[in-house]
C-alpha cells in the first residue's frame, strides 16, 4: 500500500517533500566538489546574476574577476540567511513535537540541509578565498542577523525565506544557459542546492499560509510592513557589500582606479546584489501568486513601492 494515502490530507505535501528529499539527498564531498578546486580562468557566476555589462568600463578579464568575487559573496550571503531560515525552521517545528509527525519530520529534514548548506557555502568560501588575492572582506554577524531576523512577525519572516528560497531556482536556470566559460563546479553549486531548496520552497509555502490563517487583518497588515523592513535591511548588507566589494576590486585589479570610476564599479556591484537578493525573487511568478493571495491590494502597492526604490 502506497505511504501516502494512509497520511491524512493535511500532510500529503509534506509527505512528498520528505519522499524528494531522500530521493535527490547529496553529499558535499561526493557529489558537489568531488576532489574539485576553483580555477580563476573561468567565471563563477552567470552573466544573468553577475550583471557584467553593468561594469561599463571592465575589460573581458576584468569582468570575469568581477563574478569572481561575486561568486565568494554569494556563499557569503548564502551561508548568513540559510543561519535565520534554519533557527526559524527549527522554532515552526515546536508546533508539531506532539502532533503531526510526518510534518515534524520534513522540518528537520528541511533543518538538516540547510545546516549541510551552510557548511557547502563556508567550504565554497574558503576554497574561493585560496585562488583568490587576499583582503576579501565579509563583516556581517550571522547570530547577530539571524537574532534580529527571529524577532519579527513569522508572517514576515517566511514571506522573506520564501522569496529567497524561490531565487535558487532562477539562480539554477540562469547557470544552465549555454556559457563554456562559466565555472563547472560553480555550476554545480547552483544545481545541488537547487534540489534541496525546491522541497524547501513547497514547505515555506505551507507554513506561511498555515501561519497566515491565524492572523487578525491588522496583525497581517503590521507584519507587511515588518516584511518591508526586513527587505530593507537585506539592502543595507547589500549595500556595505557592494562597498566592500568594490574596494577590493579596486585594490586588487592590477590597475589604477579613479574616484569616479571606483564609485561606478561599487554601483554596479550593488546593482547586480539587488537583482541577485532581491528582485530575482520579488519577481518570480509563484512568489507573486502566493503574497497576493494572502494580502490586500493596498498592501500590495506598499511592498511594490518599498521594492522600486530598491533599483
Ligand atoms: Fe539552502
Ligand atoms: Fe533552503
Amino acid at each position: 500500500m502506497n505511504v501516502i494515502s494512509n497520511i491524512a490530507d493535511g500532510s500529503e505535501r509534506y509527505a512528498r517533500c520528505i519522499q524528494t528529499s531522500k530521493r535527490v539527498r547529496w553529499d558535499i564531498d561526493k557529489d558537489v566538489i568531488r576532489g574539485r578546486s576553483f580555477d580563476t580562468a573561468y567565471k563563477f557566476l552567470p552573466d544573468g546574476l553577475s550583471l557584467v555589462d553593468a561594469f561599463t568600463t571592465l575589460s573581458a578579464d576584468e569582468r570575469r574577476y568581477v563574478s569572481q568575487i561575486q561568486g565568494r559573496t554569494y556563499a557569503n550571503i548564502f551561508g548568513l540567511v540559510e543561519r535565520f531560515i534554519n533557527a526559524k525552521v527549527l522554532e515552526l517545528s515546536e508546533d508539531y513535537w506532539f502532533g503531526d509527525q510526518v510534518v515534524l519530520e520534513a522540518l528537520v529534514r528541511f533543518s538538516d540541509e540547510e545546516l549541510k548548506h551552510q557548511a557547502l557555502f563556508r567550504l565554497v568560501d574558503a576554497m574561493v578565498g585560496d585562488v583568490l588575492p587576499a583582503g576579501y572582506r565579509f563583516d556581517v554577524d550571522h547570530n547577530a542577523v539571524a537574532h534580529a531576523v527571529l524577532g519579527k512577525n513569522t508572517w514576515a519572516v517566511l514571506a522573506l525565506t520564501l522569496d529567497i528560497e524561490l531565487f535558487t531556482q532562477l539562480h539554477y536556470r540562469e547557470s544552465i544557459d549555454a556559457d563554456s566559460e562559466l565555472s563547472e563546479l560553480f555550476k554545480d553549486v547552483f544545481l545541488f542546492h537547487w534540489r534541496e531548496e525546491s522541497q524547501h520552497a513547497i514547505l515555506d509555502e505551507l507554513e506561511w499560509v498555515r501561519h497566515d490563517a491565524r492572523l487578525k487583518a491588522e496583525e497581517r497588515d503590521s507584519a507587511v510592513g515588518e516584511f518591508i523592513g526586513l527587505v530593507a535591511a537585506v539592502d543595507g548588507i547589500l549595500q556595505a557589500q557592494a562597498k566592500a566589494d568594490g574596494r577590493y576590486f579596486t585594490t586588487t585589479c592590477g590597475r589604477a582606479v579613479d574616484e569616479v570610476e571606483a564609485r561606478a564599479i561599487e554601483a554596479a556591484f550593488l546593482k547586480a546584489y539587488r537583482w541577485q537578493y532581491i528582485h530575482s525573487g520579488a519577481q518570480h511568478p509563484h512568489f507573486g501568486k502566493v503574497l497576493s493571495s494572502l494580502i490586500t491590494e493596498e498592501q500590495g502597492q506598499r511592498i511594490q513601492q518599498a521594492l522600486t526604490k530598491l533599483q
